[in-house]
């Protein structure tokens, strides 16, 4: 008999089907008749379906009474038409295979309401609880959702390297990959020469696939990237990964207005789906982690998102007559406080804030004409504050350099870079989303290390 899933057999349809079942048992509760109920899950939807086990099976008192959570197990039966209210199906068995037996007591995850901090630590096995399996299933979505919507426009996906010599953000925050043994660095005077390392020369995990996106875009025209990225700030937050998943577009002739209306259309998109979906499981996430997450993915998919240029919302912030833990003016980097008070009070709706100082931002972004500014702009979510950040790219060669030079970068490190100015350059634009950011925006999940499979982040890489 073919495998089925408990989403099959928990439709309605598949009344009068015989079903082989393959999961885990979530529990157990015998009745007073000489039979038992038995709540299955296998992954392949939020809900469990219920399995009634008769005392006629053959090894009912030898293996079905001793079913508790955890255990692995194959079920074959009829799936009926269940009295029950809540559920569609029930299946009622005729054979029970156990295949993993599980101590109640030693198992991990076995109390209930075990919270997610303590989870992290058994990461291996936080996949069998509600919320993490809701987790797997919504990502999963997500992922596929990304790639959908680019391929229905036409785009190219890209495969940025994963080691490279660049930082694209030029914040400094590299992982070096290398093959020099610690112990014994071949020296030059003084200094570890890199010419004997493997590549021969520094290099590190990406921050970012954005430049390699940006050689494919200005050839081949619209791409994206979609991909680990590494970043070694040493910040705590439950915004923050060491590791994370950005998507990364990147679009010969667009400006920085076609950059903004293709975010806004790729973020509903991201959103729609999911409510779409996974139903059960973004209801799960109202219901028991944040009761406002499916009001404010709602409302998001319904306004159109603001712009609003960095000068005209630090005006705001001066205006608001707020005191802030980092005091306001003209040139500071936003802080969360900053934005959510933007997106959560003032304008209660997202916010793409647009043309930064240059101060602020890296060298790849084009200078407007006041010279102070770039055509940088960050989507600005409610809950969640920055899921986006992109620009419009400087095209031109001088200026590029300039920037360069200003940020503290060497010009000639980035000759290829440059070289696409040099050639047929070409005005384009990109911007980069947090896959992570996307899920917490979603589920309301509060931390970042709960939106994806194996965190990591200081101090912390265990599975
Ligand atoms: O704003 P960021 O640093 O922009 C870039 O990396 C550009 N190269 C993107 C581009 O234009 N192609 O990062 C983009 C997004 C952020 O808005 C945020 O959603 C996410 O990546 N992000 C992080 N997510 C989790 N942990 C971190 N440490 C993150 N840093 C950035
Ligand atoms: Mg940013």
């Amino acid at each position: 008999m073919d495998r089925t899933t408990v989403a099959d057999a928990r439709r309605e349809e598949s009344v009068g089907k015989q079903v082989r079942l393959q999961g885990w048992v979530r529990t157990r509760r015998d009745s007073k008749g000489g039979f038992s109920f038995i709540e299955l899950n296998d992954g392949s939807c939020f809900g469990n379906v219920q399995i009634v086990a008769d005392g006629a099976l053959a090894n009912y008192e030898a293996d079905v009474k001793k079913l508790n959570v955890g255990c692995c197990v194959t079920i074959e039966g009829d799936v009926l038409k269940s009295p029950a209210k809540g559920q569609a199906t029930e299946v009622k068995a005729s054979k029970v295979i156990v295949h993993g037996w599980c101590d109640a007591d030693a198992y991990p995850i076995q109390k209930k309401g075990a919270s997610f901090e303590y989870l992290r630590t058994v990461a291996h096995l936080r996949t069998r609880t509600n919320t993490f399996g809701a987790m797997a299933r919504v990502r999963n979505c997500v992922s596929n959702s990304i790639h959908q919507f680019f391929q229905e426009q036409g785009f190219l996906y890209i495969h940025a390297p994963i080691i490279g010599a660049s930082d694209c953000e030029g914040a400094g925050e590299l992982f070096r990959v290398t093959t020099i043994d610690p112990a014994k660095p071949p020296l030059l005077e003084g200094k570890i020469d890199y010419t004997q390392d493997f590549f021969g020369k520094p290099t590190y995990l990406t921050v970012s696939g954005q430049l390699q996106g940006e050689i494919f875009a200005c050839g081949l025209g619209k791409v994206y990237t979609f991909g680990p990225t590494f970043r070694a700030e040493n910040s705590n937050t439950s915004r923050h990964l060491a590791e994370f998943w950005m998507i990364e577009p990147e679009m010969a002739f667009h400006d920085l207005y076609d950059n903004m209306t293709l975010a806004e259309a790729f973020i509903k998109r991201l959103i729609t789906d999911a409510l779409t979906k996974c139903p059960e499981d973004m209801k799960f996430f109202e219901e028991r982690i944040d009761k406002e997450c499916l009001k404010r993915a709602q409302s998001v998919l319904n306004t159109n998102f603001l712009r609003v240029t960095y000068t005209e919302a630090i005006d705001i912030l001066l205006k608001s007559g707020k005191t802030f833990e980092y005091p306001v003016k003209w040139g500071i980097d936003l802080q969360s406080e900053h934005e959510r008070f933007l997106t959560e009070e003032h304008f209660k709706n997202t916010v793409i804030l647009h043309d930064y100082p240059r101060t602020l931002k890296p060298f790849y972004m084009r200078v407007n004409d006041d010279g102070k500014t770039v055509r940088a702009m960050d989507v600005l979510v409610p809950g969640v504050g920055e899921i986006i950040g992109g620009s419009q790219r400087e095209e031109r060669l001088d200026v590029l350099e300039e920037r360069m030079r200003e940020t503290g970068l060497d010009p000639t490190a980035y000759w290829w870079y440059l070289d696409l100015r040099r050639y047929g350059t070409v005005p384009h634009s990109g911007f980069g989303l947090g896959l992570e950011r996307v899920l917490l925006f979603l589920t309301g999940m509060s931390n970042i290390r709960d939106v994806i499979p194996f965190p990591r982040t200081p101090k912390s890489a265990e599975f």
